[in-house]
């Protein structure tokens, strides 16, 4: 299926993504993985459509791009839109030079489409850290930057030292998460051709900032679990494919999700081609129970 895409300015993505976090493992490498697994969710991921695949560094400490890798191997490359991500504690010139070339090694490709500093870093002067994507740029070894759970001021401050357009800003963002929008962040993106990719739409952690659960967040027993369900039952779809719509109906907003399962991703891909009305977009923003959001900067 061929998957619609967002543009700002004239940086585009398609509508649904592909993540990897959990892939591998989660901060460290999980041994006991079941690789097999995960490597065949992101060719069946590619297979129905899905050209963007999200990765890190940070993912099972580099594994998820070993996965990805093995995964993408017999397509072509311009066929894909690959992202990955630096880790605040290698955003110093040489660590973060040395952090790019180990991640275009791990996922066995020339280049990577967009390349973002994963959080802010409290430590290290962001003149530095823009100056090296600069340089990573004009070698041709990253194709766009961005950012990730960066706030307006951060962005301003980022943007003021790089060469190059910030183009993205990935952040937690679904019905239930929404300070991103109270803070101003996404409506400063829009205003500025910063394409916003959400992510974690249909996940969250049970218990609360521990371990990612597969429920969805329709589900959570917090929440308004009625109103999906009664909204899955209108338009005959399941409560992520309203979730996951809801999301990407949000101007200037695209998403990612992750899942091992070839049914949720078959599921989830019916996300689209379709839309709820737009009282019911409004039913969602004004019914349901606004919830945590997950790596918020304070500044
Ligand atoms: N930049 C950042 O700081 C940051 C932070 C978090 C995430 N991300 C990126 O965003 C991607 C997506 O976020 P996420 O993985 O945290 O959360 P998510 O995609 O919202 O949720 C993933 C969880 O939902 C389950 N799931 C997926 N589809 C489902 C369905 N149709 N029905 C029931 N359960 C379903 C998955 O289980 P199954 O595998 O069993 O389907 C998995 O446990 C990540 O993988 C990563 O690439 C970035």
């Amino acid at each position: 299926m061929k998957i619609p895409t967002k543009k700002a300015g004239n940086f585009e993505l398609p509508v649904l993504g592909f993540g990897t976090w959990r892939m591998g493992g989660e901060g460290e490498r999980d041994l006991n993985n079941d690789d097999t697994k995960d490597v065949t969710a992101i060719k069946k991921a590619v297979e129905v459509g899905l050209y963007h695949i999200d990765t890190a560094e940070y993912y099972a400490a580099g594994h998820s791009e070993e996965l990805v890798a093995k995964a993408i191997a017999d397509i072509p490359r311009d066929e894909l839109f690959i992202t990955t991500k630096v880790s605040p504690w290698n955003f110093k010139k040489d660590d973060l030079i040395k952090s790019c070339q180990a991640s275009l090694k791990r996922l066995k490709v020339d280049y990577v489409d967009l390349y973002l500093l994963h959080f802010p870093s409290d430590e290290i002067p962001i003149a530095e850290t823009m100056s090296t994507l600069d340089q990573l740029v004009s070698e041709g070894l990253i194709k766009n930057i961005g950012v990730s759970n960066f706030t307006v001021p951060l962005i301003e401050q980022a943007q003021a030292v790089t060469k190059n357009k910030i183009v993205n800003n990935q952040i937690h963002f679904s019905p239930t998460a929404r300070a991103h929008i109270d803070n101003g962040t996404v409506k400063y993106c829009q205003e500025n051709d910063i394409l916003v990719t959400s992510y974690r739409p249909i996940g969250y952690y049970k218990p609360k900032y521990k371990h990612l659960s597969g429920e969805i967040a329709p589900l959570e027993p917090s929440t308004n679990k009625q109103l999906i369900e009664d909204l899955a039952k209108k338009y005959n779809k399941t409560p992520s494919q309203i979730v996951l719509n809801w999301v990407i109906a949000q101007p200037n907003i695209v998403t990612l999700f992750k899942s091992t399962s070839p049914e949720h991703i078959k599921e989830n891909i019916g996300s689209i081609g379709w839309e709820l009305s737009l009282d019911d977009i409004d039913k969602i923003t004004n019914e349901y129970p606004v919830g945590d959001t997950i790596n918020v900067p304070e500044s």
